[in-house]
This record gives C-alpha cells, structure tokens and sequence, in this order.
C-alpha cells in the first residue's frame, strides 16, 4: 500500500510519519519538499504530485492553522483549507483512493454546553473556522472515499503548545490569567495519528466505515483547568515555578482581546466515533502528563 502524506512536520503531521510507516510505503511531504509538490498553495502542484506518486491513501495533516492571521489573511486561508483540499479530493475521486483529512470544532458556534455532534448544524465564528467547514464540503462534494476527524486543542511534544507556554510563563511571571469560559479536551497529536492508522486499516477492509467522526480525548476542561494540571504536574516532578498554584488566576475570554473569535464551547461527542471503529479514547490527562514526561525530561 502506498501513502500520501502533506504536511509532514505538522504537530499531526509529525506523529503520522510514525504512525503510517507499518501500513505499507509513506511519501511524506512538506512545504519544501523538492522531489513532489507538497505546497498545499500550489494547487497545480498538489495535483501533480497526487498523480505521479499515485497513492491508495491520501492522508492531509496540512493546513492553514493561524486562527488569528485568518482573519487579515482570508484568501490564502481559503486556498489551502478549502481549494486544496478540493484538488485532493478530485484526485482521490479520480483514482479510487482513500482521503483522510482533519477539521475543527471551530465550525460551531460555541454555544450551549452539550457537546457537538456530528450533524450539529455548524455556524463557524471566524475565517479559520469557516475555511475549515468549506473544504469539508469540498471533500463530500467531490465523492471520494474519506474520513474526516474533526479535532481540537491539538498538542504534541514537539513543537511550541499551550502546555509549553504555560511552563515558559510559570518560570517567569509570579501570576498567570488564563481563560476558564473556553471548554474543550486537550488532544494529543500522537492519539490522532495512531487513530488514524486504525481507521485507515479499517476503511480498507470496510469502506462504508468512511463519513465525518469527532475524534477527542475524553473529559474535558477549561484553559484555567489545563493550566492548572500542567502546572501541579511540573511541579511534582521537580520543576521550579515562580507562579503558585494560587497565583493562577481564571479570567473571562473577553479579557484577552484576539483577532478571532473563538467558541466558548469546544466539546464534541465521539459516541459515533467509538461505536463504528470500536477503539477506546484516553483521557486527557493520560496524553498531557506522557507529553508533559516527555518535556520535562529534556
Ligand atoms: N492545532 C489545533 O489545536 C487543531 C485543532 C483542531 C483541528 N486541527 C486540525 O488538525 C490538523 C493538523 O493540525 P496541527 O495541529 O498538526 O497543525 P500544525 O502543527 O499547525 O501543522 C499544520 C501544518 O500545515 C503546514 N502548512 C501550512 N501551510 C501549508 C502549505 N501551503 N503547504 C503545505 N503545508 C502547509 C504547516 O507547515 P509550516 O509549519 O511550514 O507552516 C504545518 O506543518 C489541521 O487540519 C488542523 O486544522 C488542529
């Protein structure tokens, strides 16, 4: 089996270079991959790419991601979220192959506090959210076999995350104001990707598994909460802080003033998810202490 991966140093992107390698041959590209196109920009290219390489699987772990700079950057969001993802869809439409593809639960309102299930009517709050809904669309439109996963507050080892910031900050600051009206599940980037191969064996077996899926960890949190774990943590395994536990303060999402609106109500429900691929979902808590383990130990 040959995979096609855009977007290889992604946080997902990443952890799927992993994740895909036993399933058969993985072609992983980026932004400045040479061989092929991987510039999700270059829409000409991608198709090229998709032909030449040929893939039963086409995993897209690429993405416009800077929720804020959507809002300046509209168009450029646009064609990689929604064009882009078109032309993969075409392409895997056009060879009979399978696309896996990411979205958000950032094309909900954010309203209510149940969480969101996949035929939840989506009313996007900003340009990320909306672009990200669009190349859903696009996907279905097209008629190829996918799987779409939409996520949230995705996290990995590597790279720069919340969970990151907040010990940054914590070494520095004696008192950190953090978000506690934003609820969501903390999801690690290994999950997905390990989720993901799982699915993808699956949907070769039995196609009709294909069709949207929220994918989270389970429980749930607000910023504040997160905050206030990573924190208790760090500093039971030894780390020195200068902000205490009581020094971290919860505040209202109109306290920090942001370019996009987010939803204060980021939950999904993965009842669907869990039913059809019959896999257990971890707790947050279980991923963020592996990663914070991991980043503590550098
Ligand atoms: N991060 C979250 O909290 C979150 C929440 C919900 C859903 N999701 C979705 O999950 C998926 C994976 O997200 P992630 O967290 O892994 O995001 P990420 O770490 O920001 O990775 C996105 C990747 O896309 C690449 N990219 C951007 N523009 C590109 C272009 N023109 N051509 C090729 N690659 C390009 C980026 O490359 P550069 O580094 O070179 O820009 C980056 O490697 C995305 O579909 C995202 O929308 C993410």
């Amino acid at each position: 089996m040959k995979i096609l991966l855009f977007g290889k140093n992604g946080q997902v992107g990443w952890e799927l270079q992993r994740s895909l390698q036993p399933l058969g041959e993985v072609v992983a590209l980026d932004r400045s991959s040479q061989v092929y196109c991987g510039d999700l920009a270059d829409l000409v290219g991608i198709r090229q790419t998709v032909r030449a390489v040929m893939p039963d699987v086409i995993v897209n772990a690429a993405a416009y991601t800077a929720v804020d700079r959507a809002e300046s950057e509209p168009d450029l969001a646009y064609q990689i979220n929604v064009e882009a993802a078109a032309i993969l869809a075409q392409e895997a439409q056009r060879m009979d192959a399978w696309l896996i593809h990411y979205s958000t639960d950032y094309v909900f309102d954010g309203s209510g506090d149940s969480p969101w299930i996949e035929s939840d009517l989506p009313s996007p709050l900003n340009v990320y959210g909306q672009t990200k809904l669009q190349g859903e669309e696009a996907i279905r439109n097209a008629g190829c076999r996918h799987v779409i996963f939409r996520t949230s507050w995705v996290y990995a080892a590597r790279g720069n995350n919340f969970a990151r910031t907040m010990l940054r900050l914590a070494q520095e600051r004696n008192q950190l104001t953090v978000i506690d009206d934003q609820i969501g599940a903390p999801t690690g980037a290994d999950l997905l990707a390990d989720v993901t191969a799982h699915a993808i064996s699956k949907a070769l077996k039995q196609p009709e598994v294909a069709g949207l899926y929220h994918l989270v960890a389970d429980g749930e949190v607000s910023w504040y909460g997160y905050a206030h774990f990573v924190l208790t943590f760090a500093r039971e395994h030894g780390w020195a802080t200068k902000t205490q536990s009581e020094a971290i303060l919860p505040v209202p999402s109109r306290a920090f003033a942001t370019a996009a609106k987010r939803p204060l109500n980021s939950r999904l429900n993965t009842e669907k998810f869990r039913c059809i691929f019959r896999l257990n979902i971890p707790h947050w808590q279980i991923g963020v202490a592996r990663m914070l383990t991991e980043v503590l130990e550098k």
